[in-house]
């Protein structure tokens, strides 16, 4: 299940996984944004739903519509960067400029909905085969590296990561592997032109690595292709 998959890494992780096999789930906002998925819906393997994930009375609706489910794999994957300072110059998530709805925004998709998905899927997860919840996180959440600047995004991913070390210890009982990824800096709409990586095969190495999880790497903060992250 991947939400947020009607563009971006989230597109690229439906098609690779339907690709190989795989059922796919996938959740997407505005339908007017969303033709790729909902062409790929067509096919046998790939069930699209409407979600926004900053309404956790939805979430809750689409669990129990999947109550019947299994889900080998949820990849919290819907996220917001905010304002871009550099090109665009806009300032709304720098010091003296903060926008603070923008920031709640921010903070309410990157890391409550993600914590949300994880306590209302947790059943569905549960009772697959392989037992993984996964959030895509990013280098720019790692508390030790940051310095300055890019409040909403960098606070938000650093408390994400929190969440997911916390889901870490409170799934381990239930045999779930918990962990934030970090893809790389990937061309996407977030990502923007000049990113290092190409879609596809950035996409390729983040399902190599999630399918080599186990329990015992629960917890971690790792970048894709599987370079452990410092906190
Ligand atoms: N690209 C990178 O270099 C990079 C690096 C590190 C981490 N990441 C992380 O990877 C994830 C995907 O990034 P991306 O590059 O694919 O970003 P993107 O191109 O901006 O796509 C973001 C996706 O999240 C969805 N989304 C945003 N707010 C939502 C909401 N309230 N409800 C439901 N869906 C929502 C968007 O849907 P709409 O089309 O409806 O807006 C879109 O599908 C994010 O969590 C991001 O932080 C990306």
């Amino acid at each position: 299940m991947i939400t947020g998959a009607n563009r971006g890494l989230g597109l690229e992780f439906v098609r690779q996984y339907a690709a190989d096999g795989w059922r796919v789930l996938a959740t997407y906002r505005n339908p007017a944004d969303s033709g790729e998925l909902l062409d790929l819906a067509r096919q046998d393997r790939v069930e699209a739903f409407p979600l926004n994930v900053s309404d956790f009375e939805a979430i809750s609706a689409l669990s129990a519509k999947l109550r019947g489910e299994s889900i080998d794999v949820f990849l919290s994957n819907a996220g917001l960067f905010g304002p871009k300072p550099g090109a665009e110059s806009d300032l709304r998530q720098s010091f003296g400029h903060i926008d603070f709805g923008i920031v709640r925004e921010v903070l309410t998709v990157n890391t409550l909905a993600p914590l949300k998905c994880a306590e209302s899927f947790v059943e569905q997860i549960a009772r697959s085969e392989q037992r993984k919840f996964v959030a895509l996180s990013s280098i720019e959440g790692s508390i030790s590296r940051a310095q300055r600047d890019l409040y909403a995004y960098r606070t938000s991913k650093a408390a994400l990561n929190m969440v997911t070390r916390l889901l870490s210890g409170d799934l381990a009982p239930r045999g779930i592997t918990v962990a934030s990824i970090c893809p790389g800096w990937v061309k996407t709409r977030m990502g923007g032109e000049f990113a290092r990586l190409e879609l596809e095969p950035a996409i390729a190495d983040v399902r190599a690595l999630v399918a080599r999880l186990t329990l015992e790497d629960s917890g971690s903060f790792i970048e894709s292709p599987g370079n452990p992250l410092a906190y």
